[in-house]
């Protein structure tokens, strides 16, 4: 399939040649980190994956919905179409949240798994405010009208896959936990008492935003306002996002 030419990205335009390739080497290199971080760790954490059987028939196959959090265009889209080539109809759905007017076709993506797959609305997200919870919540909320959807995956536009679509696919749908990288950081100053008790100290955690959800998890996740609203008000406004699905984390009640 001929790849699109698309325009560079506004940052590369901004460095010379030299840094330029040091730069395209560093996101070669520093991208599978965390998608490394989302399922290789725990591979190793995780008991082993439950048959697909477990799933009650009414659902069918059941497909994992991947939900790509993206500034604007997919720099990885050509991985991520050998992926889904290799995937099985049926199985797997694709939604992008982009920068506002930014639209993926031909022009912009090599990948016809991207064509027509953007919300029909997007904000303008910045990086750690509450923007981007709010786009996490609409990537979430538009994957969760598929009841076909069983399994919610948040991706970043420098995430690449490290496994084939099979085996995702099976690891994924297996685990009937969500998959949350979440830890507790001794030196982590910035809980506000103010936040008790809906956010209660001992419940404080960090990690990473990349998660994967389970069905129930996700409709948490939408339809939280609690938990959100407190973090507006007492948190400052560069760890909102950070952390956000993370306290919710107690209103998963048991897994
Ligand atoms: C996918 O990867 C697994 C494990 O690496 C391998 O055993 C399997 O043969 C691969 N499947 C396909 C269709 O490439």
């Amino acid at each position: 399939m001929p790849v699109a030419k698309r325009p560079p990205a506004p940052w590369a335009l901004a460095l010379p040649a030299g840094r330029r390739a040091r730069a395209r080497l560093f996101l070669r290199l520093a991208a599978p980190l965390s998608f490394l971080l989302l399922v290789a760790a725990f591979l190793r954490t995780q008991p082993p994956a439950a048959p697909l059987d477990a799933l009650p028939p009414s659902a069918g196959p059941g497909k994992v919905a991947f939900l790509f959090l993206a500034r604007a265009g997919l720099p990885l889209d050509f991985l991520w179409d050998a992926f889904f080539r290799n995937g099985e109809e049926g199985r797997f759905s694709v939604y992008v949240h982009s920068a506002p007017g930014f639209v993926l076709d031909r022009t912009t993506t090599g990948s016809p798994y991207f064509y027509g797959r953007q919300l029909a609305r997007a904000v303008k997200v910045a990086w750690g405010e509450p923007t981007m919870v709010q786009a996490e919540k609409m990537l979430f909320a538009a994957a969760l009208e598929d009841p076909a959807n069983q399994r919610f995956v948040l991706l970043s536009d420098s995430c690449v896959p490290l496994y084939n679509f099979s085996y995702t696919y099976t690891y994924l749908m297996g685990s009937p936990k969500s998959i949350v990288d979440s830890f507790t950081d001794k030196t982590e100053k910035r809980y506000n008492p103010n936040m008790s008790p809906v956010i209660r100290k001992d419940k404080w955690r960090k990690g990473s935003q990349w998660v994967m959800l389970i069905r129930k998890h996700a409709e948490v996740v939408v339809g939280d306002k609690h938990v959100f609203q407190v973090f507006r008000k007492h948190c400052k406004v560069v760890v909102v996002q950070v952390m956000w699905i993370l306290e919710l984390l107690p209103y998963f009640g048991p897994f």
